[in-house]
């Protein structure tokens, strides 16, 4: 078969696709929610079913989504569609990726909210008024936030614009160095502030919150959690890594490519909850806290530590970039598409999704202020968006394309594309076909 080129480039190297695949999957699913929710869900026993889902469940998926866009070198959409009629199978396929550019759009709605406080933070971090904060200040000073809606209003839009700036040029360039300096640079301040958690007098008593396993805390809905978790801070199961994928070197092998990525967001997400909650219990704050909780601990931390000013600036610029390269890669499948679709230029293209995320985005930030009182199915906008996208519709697009990969496309192009071993080509596969599948439908139901 010729080898197809994508319209939209490709990386350089099989590192710039790691780099950029790593920048996607680690962001604020990493830094701020995974801390969150574990503390929402009772710590070591939510973790560990975390890591099941993301060995079990997760690297698979992203193998499946990476060969399928890298074999149709198109936006998920098309590379649903074409890869389904080259097995002989109906072109309705593409309704997995039209869900997935929809879940693109509301995660990014309420993921550009919160993208923005960091921003806002970045700026009261380096102005230094939050040095000193004691916790329950930090608390008043982050409700004060949630009720600004203008303030709100003018950093939600900042971060589309920045968003929007770079899937316009294209992925190859901008995206590409800041991924380069920045994801390095996000590392070693997280390795710096687990330093400083790790003196604090918390550490032990947060190390065991989050590693010490008692299943009695093991709720159905915290394994729908964990489940959602893991697809959400991978990225998958709406197109991004399929997009990614779909600008992949041929020569780069998938299987340990996929797991340097996996292992990499795992080590993030894991270094985040160990510098968050040592402080947490240092200051007897409460572990459940729910959203606010980065925004109200790290404050704290970095308040009190010598030279916190500029490392607690420095650690929110860095978050926002990490949250910044994920929110490109929610846009990016969506961009693909129209560019194939309608002819159009990136652009334009981008201009009008860009309007769309604004858009919905606004019903989020309201959920905190003017339409705080707007629900749906008893969850305020933020949440909605949130728990439908996390909990339903990732890992109902995940078990579509582990169904497709696994049981429809034919044997010998899955083969070919993942180019594994005999041994592990098996495994993949049955994890593909039965495990991921039915893991993700057992999880469904017993929340039903
Ligand atoms: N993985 C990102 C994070 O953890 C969020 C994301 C989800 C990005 C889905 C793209 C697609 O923050």
């Amino acid at each position: 078969m010729q080898e197809k080129q994508s319209i939209h480039g490709a990386w350089a190297n099989r590192w710039i696709f790691i780099l950029a695949a790593t920048g996607s999957a680690v962001g604020l699913g990493n830094i701020w929610k995974f801390p969150y929710i574990t503390g929402e869900n009772g710590g070591g026993a939510f973790v560990l079913m975390y890591l099941f889902c993301i060995l079990l469940v997760g690297v698979p998926i992203m193998m499946a989504e990476v060969f399928i866009g890298r074999r149709s070198r198109q936006s998920p959409i098309n590379a649903m569609r074409d890869l389904a009629i080259e097995s002989g199978r109906s072109p309705n396929w593409s309704l997995v990726g039209i869900m997935g550019v929809l879940a693109g759009f509301m995660i990014f709605s309420f993921y550009s909210v919160v993208a923005g406080w960091v921003l806002h933070y970045i700026a009261l971090m380096g102005s230094g008024d939050m040095v000193g904060v004691g916790v329950e200040q930090a608390g008043e000073i982050f409700n004060g936030l949630l009720a600004d809606w203008q303030t709100l209003l003018i950093w939600h839009t900042v971060f589309v614009v920045m968003v929007i700036a770079v899937v316009a040029g294209g992925v190859n360039k901008g995206l590409e160095r800041a991924t380069r300096i920045m994801m390095p640079a996000l590392f070693v301040l997280l390795l710096v502030m687990l330093g400083y958690s790790m003196s604090t007098d918390g550490f032990a008593q947060g190390f065991d919150f989050l590693f010490h396993f008692d299943p009695s805390e093991l709720s159905g809905e915290a394994v729908l959690v964990a489940l959602g978790h893991a697809f959400f801070t991978l990225s998958l199961g709406m197109g991004s890594i399929m997009a990614y994928g779909s600008y992949m070197p041929k020569k780069a092998k998938i299987g340990s490519t996929v797991l340097t990525i996996a292992a990499m967001d795992t080590i993030v997400a894991l270094i985040a909850g160990l510098a968050i909650f040592p402080i947490v219990f240092a200051n007897s704050m409460d572990p459940g806290a729910g959203p606010g909780l980065m925004f109200v601990t790290l404050p704290v931390a970095f308040g009190q530590m010598p030279g916190g000013q500029i490392f607690g600036f420095l650690f929110f610029v860095l978050v926002g970039v990490a949250a910044w390269t994920s929110a490109i890669s929610l846009i990016e499948p969506a961009a693909a598409f129209m560019v194939e679709k309608f002819g159009l230029k990136r652009l334009p293209a981008c201009i009008i999704l860009g309007l769309l995320v604004w858009g919905l985005g606004i019903t989020c930030l309201g959920a905190f202020n003017f339409m705080s009182d707007f629900t749906l199915f008893g969850k305020n906008m933020f949440d909605l968006l949130d728990y439908a996208t996390a909990n339903i519709m990732l890992p109902l697009g995940g078990i579509f394309i582990a169904v497709f990969a696994g049981w429809f496309v034919k044997q010998h192009a899955s083969k070919e594309e993942l180019g594994l071993s005999d041994g592990v080509y098996k495994l993949w596969y049955v994890l593909v076909r039965f495990v991921a599948p039915i893991a993700v439908g057992i999880v469904f139901c017993l929340n039903l």
